[in-house]
Formats: C-alpha cells, structure tokens, sequence
C-alpha cells in the first residue's frame, strides 16, 4: 500500500484532520470545534446545511476536512459512499501535498472511519511500473493515515490492512504484463506472498500436469514456448472451524491472444494480461486471509499458461481428453478459459470441498450483459449460499447478478463427436461457458463468479483506477469471514 495505516490515542494540535459526522449535521460537533474560530465554525456550518458532503478548512498550516455520512436506508449505501469519499478526500489531500491526516468518526456508524481509510488506500494504489525517471519513482506526498480513539480498534485497523494487501497483490498481478509474469513467473510469485503470509505453495509442473492428464491445460498450453503451471495454495490454521475446506479456483491464462482463433487487437486482445484476473484473486484471498490468521481451511487452485498461436498450437476440430475423462471438442481455441478451469474444478474434488467458488476472466457476454459494474454469478450451490455471496457484493460493493442454469442451455454445448464442444452459440455465452464447467464441477457446491467485466478497467473510476481492480478479493474475504462462527475484528455491515 503506498500509505501507512495507523491508530492513536488523540490527534496532535495543529494537524490535519478529518471529522466523519452524521447525516444530516448542520452544525460543527463539539469534539471537532476546538481549535475554530467562530468564523470558521459559521463557514463549515453554512457548507453542511448546503448539503455538502465535503467540507474543507484550509489553515495553511494545516487543514480540517469534515466528510458528511450519505443519507441512505441500506448500509451498504453508506459504506459504499464512504469508500468514495475517501476517493475525494484524497484529491484534496493530494493538492494540499498532505503527508499525515488523522480521522476522527464523529458518526454514530462504528465502522464509518475503516470504510474512509479503505477508499483512501484503495485510491492511492499506484502501480509500480517500470518507468526510470527519478520522478516517477519519487513517493506520494501521503504517508500515514492515523485513525484516532474509537475511530477504529487498532485490531479492525489490522484486519483491514491485511486485507488491502491482499488486493493490492492481486492488483500487482493483473497489471505486470506477459514478458514480466509468465505462467512460471506468475506461480513463483504466488509463492513467494505465500512464504510472506503464511500460506503454503505447492506448484505441479509439465511433467506433473502431464502424469494427471490435464488435457485441457496442456492443450491451451502447446502454443506456447513457455510451461504451464498449477499452483496450489493452502491455508490451513491449527484452529480452522471447517471441517471440510473452501476451495477457490481461479483462471490463470496470463495472456490470451486468442490462439489459432486470434483475437483482433484494438478493444479485444490489447487488455488480455488481466486473464489471470481470477488467479491473481484467489492468491490475494488467501494473502489476507492468511495475514488476519482467520480460522478457516482454505485450498487455491490456480491453472496457468498463456494461450498463443504457435507451430504446435491446438486447432479448432481437436478433441481432447480432459482431466476428468470427458472429451472436449474445440470450436473456437479462443474459449480456452473454461477448459483449464475444467481441469481444475474436477481436480478440487480429491478436496472433498464444503463448496468451490472460481473466478474467472471468462466471457465477453458477461461484459455485454452487466458492463464493469457487476460479475455474474452461476452455481448448483444452494440457495443460502447464493444470498450469502450476493449480500458479501454488496456489503463490499463488488455486486453479482445470478444468471440461471437451466437444462436447455446445455444443448448450446453438443458436440456431434466428443461428449462436449467447448463453443456455445452467439447468445447468452456466459451461461453456456458456465454449463461447460457444470460438467466438471460434480460431488460439491459450486459457484462460478464470471468477473470479466470488473476486473480490469481502461478509464479510472473512483477508487477502483485503472488497470486490475483486484475485483474478488474483498468480496471473498467478505464471504468466507461470515461463515465464521465466531466474527472477526473487521466486518463490513455496520456502517
Ligand atoms: N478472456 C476472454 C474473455 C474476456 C473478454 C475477458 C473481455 C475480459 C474481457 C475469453 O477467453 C474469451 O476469449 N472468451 C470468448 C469465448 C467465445 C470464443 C466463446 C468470448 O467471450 O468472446
Ligand atoms: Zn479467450
Ligand atoms: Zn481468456
């Protein structure tokens, strides 16, 4: 994170400050008026009762901000409008070249200030890059944000540190490009967040991937002068309450061209090194939830490779074996997602998994469908847990929408020769890609979560930027820290 989070007592005189008041306020709160002249007092008033939510008091020496909670019935809303003021605040700070703030939660919502603190940090990230002038690489001006009394607990404060590094991994991973994350590269990375989490790394190689018979990611793969890997994350507590683990596969293709069914390259293939979207999540979950030490068993599963044109490239017509035995026909090489996520799904059940979520860059029609602002949600999980994945996107704001599984649209994927064809018709594919992986999905609750849309962005929008967003992340984080028994420091539903 390019900031530091802290907690303290009190805020020191002559510092700048945020104050979170309530909605509605109309005037200066007793704890924010000490050191404001009456004339300052009578201005901040005067902006709240204009029903700004924004206020700003410049002292030259230091300044004061207040941030007026959003007047809206859900709290998700609240939270939401929270992380985007910080996304505001931030610009302000920015001008101002702002090193320290400290936030008081002058509000009666006990989680106002994390929510500020996440939009801030998530606004702030700033891909590394690879430029060489001194300039670029000079630090932002801010340095810490301070949350200040019952602001926050400094626990809460922790966890979500933990988790914002989480995203911010997964952001790294989706913006490096292909000749800096290779499927090799791109393992040994997870790895090595791992050794620095605490989770463990286990990557199968060609060889391995060849001994389990992985058709479809060694057919995508043979394109490529480079190897495929299959990492295996595992976070596995002593105190872990589930019996049985949570299993997350991501799709890991680190740049999809396409293949022999070439993608064009403006507005289609020029965005593609975010196709690990997926894979980079899955690690940034079990990066946060292995910081936080949360109590529960959970197993990543990330195939990776690229997906190339090449003198051995698979062509459409082949039919392969899949890891499972069911045989695949490949209409189009460009629908290479589903075919390694295939492998993978049926891969998890030696797991014996509570239930397997997987994330994936998967279809063009899911971006048609929704646009970046939601990823659509498929699964043969049961109702409950649906509701839960789909309070988890609101409450973080990565919001799904179910799309069906109905028995017809499996007729989209018939193949007159294999058992299926990895192409569906021009409509509803991502339904039809999410049949495909049905297939291999069997002996557990699955959930397919198709983030195509959210999980890179070519314009900046609020505290999401440009580039990867880290979509995946918090609503994961979110989910599976509600299925605890017994809650964490940090929850997302009281503001
Ligand atoms: N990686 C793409 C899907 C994608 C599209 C991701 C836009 C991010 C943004 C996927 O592998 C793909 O090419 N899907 C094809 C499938 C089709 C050939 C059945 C698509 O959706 O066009
Ligand atoms: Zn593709
Ligand atoms: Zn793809």
């Amino acid at each position: 994170m390019s900031f530091a989070l802290a907690h303290a007592a009190t805020a020191p005189a002559r510092s700048t400050q945020v104050f979170i008041v309530a909605a509605g306020a109309t005037a200066v709160p007793a704890a924010a008026a000490g050191d404001l002249s009456s004339e300052a007092q009578a201005y901040v008033a005067a902006a709240l009762a204009d029903d700004q939510p924004l206020v700003h008091l410049n002292h030259f020496s230091h300044h004061h901000y207040f941030v007026v909670l959003a007047d809206k019935p859900a709290p998700a809303q609240v939270a939401e409008a929270l992380r985007r003021s910080g996304h505001a605040l931030l610009g302000l700070l920015k001008k101002e070249k702002t090193a320290a703030v400290f936030v008081h939660n002058l509000s009666q919502s006990p989680d106002a200030a994390l929510r500020l603190a996440e939009g801030l940090a998530l606004s702030a990230y700033r891909f590394g890059g690879y430029k060489t002038d001194e300039k670029s690489r000079t630090a932002p001006a801010l340095t810490t944000v301070t949350l200040v009394g019952d602001a926050a607990t400094p626990a809460g404060l922790a966890a979500l540190d933990g988790l914002l590094q989480g995203v911010v991994l997964a952001r790294d991973l989706v913006n490096a490009p292909l000749n800096k994350l290779n499927a090799v590269q791109f393992a040994e990375r997870m790895a090595a967040a791992g050794d620095e989490a605490g989770y463990t790394t286990d990557v199968l190689d060609l060889a391995k991937i060849e001994a389990l018979r992985m058709g479809g990611l060694l057919a995508v793969n043979l394109g490529s002068p480079e190897p495929p890997t299959f990492s295996i994350l595992e976070w596995k507590p002593a105190g872990a309450q589930n019996a049985k683990p949570y299993v997350l596969v991501g799709k890991g293709v680190v740049f999809d061209t396409g293949g022999l069914s070439l993608k064009p390259t403006p507005n289609s293939m020029d965005m593609m090194k975010c196709d690990m979207a997926g894979g980079a999540a899955v690690a940034g979950v079990l990066y946060a939830l292995a910081k936080n030490q949360v109590p529960l068993h959970v197993i990543g599963l990330v195939p990776a490779t690229d997906n190339r044109p090449g003198g051995l490239a698979y062509v459409p017509g082949d039919v392969l074996t899949m890891h499972s035995g069911l045989t695949v026909e490949v209409k189009n090489t460009d629908a290479e997602g589903r075919l390694l996520l295939a492998d993978a799904l049926s891969f998890a059940r030696k797991y014996d998994p509570a239930l397997v979520i997987d994330l994936a860059t998967l279809t063009g029609a899911a971006v048609r469908a929704l646009g970046t602002e939601a990823s659509a949600v498929l699964g043969t999980a049961d109702a409950a847990t649906m509701q839960q994945l789909a309070a988890a996107g609101h409450a973080v704001h990565e919001r799904l929408v179910e799309f069906p599984l109905w028995d017809e649209y499996a007729d989209h994927i018939k193949s007159d020769i294999a058992d299926l064809s990895n192409l569906g018709k021009g409509e509803a594919g991502h339904i039809s890609a999410a049949k495909f992986l049905e297939r291999f999905a069997g002996g557990y609750p699955w959930v397919h979560l198709d983030i195509a849309g959210p999980a890179y962005l070519t314009a900046a929008e609020s505290y999401r930027g440009k580039g990867g967003t880290g979509t995946g992340v918090r609503l994961l984080y979110e989910f599976l820290t509600k299925q605890l028994t017994e809650q964490p420091a940090l929850t997302q539903e009281s503001c």
